[in-house]
């Protein structure tokens, strides 16, 4: 088959965002201001590294280099604190059809996820074989909007960047997407998302006569 799809994690199979938030909020709560869920939206799809950056920059807080090392090694303990106890039912609805399709196809999928933390989410909530690859924050050197994580991913399904679907949530990844010249496919709100080739709103949208087009129309 020629054509092959890769798959954000984070708020594209599962909705990870409310559980960094809860961790991100307790730090600035320690540091002393204000972080809202409109602040934790700047994060979506940000590394790990790039998210504190951001978040100190709202709390106008400046720490030095091994500070900085510490909160995150004790933001990421408690993220880890509630994503162990994650299961199946936090699936995103939508998320294991479309799987579904894809194998009836015959189509491949990897995962090309930010998080460093993608391979034990999968497990979590039971995905993980079902996956032809994995490309994580492990594997990458630059971080979306950096097309590189998708482009390993293009090289894990041994296929063209032009043969390639992309589904995203996150302004940097559709934007990683179509720089890598693949199909993008924005799931969430389309005005947010508005640089994707295709908007869906989740992934119950998605039809199989849709993959089925998508498989005929390459991205020039
Ligand atoms: C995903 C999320 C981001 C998160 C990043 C790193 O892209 O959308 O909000 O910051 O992964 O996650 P990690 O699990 O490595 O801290
Ligand atoms: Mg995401």
């Amino acid at each position: 088959n020629k054509t092959g799809v890769i798959f954000d994690l984070d708020g594209v199979i599962v909705d990870t965002a409310k559980y960094h938030f809860l961790a991100w909020k307790h730090l600035a709560d320690t540091l002393g201001f204000e972080f809202t869920e409109a602040h934790n939206e700047l994060l979506k799809g940000v590394s790990r590294v790039r998210s504190l950056e951001i978040l100190l920059d709202i709390g106008q807080i400046s720490l030095s280099e091994a500070r900085k090392q510490d909160i995150l090694i004790s933001k990421n303990e408690e993220y880890l604190s509630y994503i162990t106890k994650m299961g199946a039912d936090e699936i995103l609805p939508g998320a294991e059809n479309l799987l579904d399709t894809l194998d009836q196809l015959g189509i491949k999928y990897v995962l090309g996820s930010a998080s460093k933390n993608a391979s034990l989410i999968l497990k979590q909530v039971g995905l993980f074989n079902r996956f032809t690859g994995i490309v994580d924050g492990n594997s990458v050197s630059k971080a979306k909007p950096d097309p590189e994580v998708f482009l390993i991913g293009a090289k894990l399904l041994q296929l063209a960047p032009k043969n390639c679907i992309v589904f995203e949530d996150a302004i940097a990844g559709v934007e990683a997407a179509n720089k890598a010249h693949m199909i993008s496919i924005g799931i969430g709100d389309k005005k947010t998302l508005h640089q994707a080739d295709y908007n869906f709103n989740d992934l119950t949208e998605i039809s199989t006569d849709f993959i089925k087009a998508l498989m005929n129309h390459k991205k020039e």
